[in-house]
């Protein structure tokens, strides 16, 4: 019997100390985390955009993370000026790093890139602004309105002729607007 209750009690003890050290320790290492300077939690259309980028897929080709120099080549080439810290993640709710790298890191696209036009033009045919990308292109973020249609509200979207409709203007649906308003909160310095 004595040798029954030890074997509880041992048993006990067991599950406790790994629930100690694998769930309440790093929750509590993790509550302390400050968020980078500057970084600000998302706002409605952030917010939505990022939708758009979990939705659409892009975390199966873009990571958003930057290796410190020692662990690649990250900052060479030109991903950040920094390997990525804990901070830069407080608001991520899933964090969206991302394992594969078939196309560029994003998590200083913002920086890198700020230019609305080129990132509609790109969503639109990454093949209009890249030449001989892969990345797919989404049409169906965007409509085709006759110049009549065209509101004084809408963000046009102009493509090199060889991409452009037959017909009719590229007008940004909101869905596309919302994802890169999230990109553009990829920044690795957001006070910048
Ligand atoms: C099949 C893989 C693939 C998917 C899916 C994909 N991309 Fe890309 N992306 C690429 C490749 C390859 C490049 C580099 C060539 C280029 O600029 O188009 C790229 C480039 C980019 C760039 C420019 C990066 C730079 O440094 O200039 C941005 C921004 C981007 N992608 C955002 C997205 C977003 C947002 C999505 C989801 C809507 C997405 N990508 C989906 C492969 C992909």
């Amino acid at each position: 019997m004595i040798r029954a209750s030890v074997l509880f009690v041992g048993s006990l003890a067991a599950i406790l100390m790994s629930f100690v050290a694998l769930s309440v320790f790093p929750a509590v290492q993790l509550m302390e985390i400050e968020p980078t300077e500057g970084r600000i939690d998302y706002n409605f259309a952030e917010s939505q955009g990022r939708q758009v980028y979990m939705r659409e897929g892009c975390i199966y080709c873009h990571t958003q993370q930057v290796r410190p120099d020692g662990f690649g080549n990250d900052i060479g080439r030109g991903w950040g000026t920094r390997g990525s810290e804990p901070g830069d993640y407080v608001f991520d709710f899933p964090h969206l790093l991302g394992t594969m790298r078939t196309g560029p890191d994003l998590a200083d696209i913002g920086q890198r890139q700020p230019s609305r036009d080129w990132h509609l033009s790109h969503f639109y045919n990454p093949r209009s602004v890249s030449e001989g990308s892969l990345m797919p292109s989404y049409p169906y973020l965007f409509e085709i309105k006759s110049e009549a249609e065209v509101l004084a509200s809408d963000v046009v979207v102009n493509v090199p002729e060889a991409f452009a409709p037959d017909e009719g203007v590229i007008v940004a649906k909101e869905d596309v607007l919302n994802l890169y308003a999230y990109l553009m909160t990829l920044k690795q310095d957001p006070t910048n």
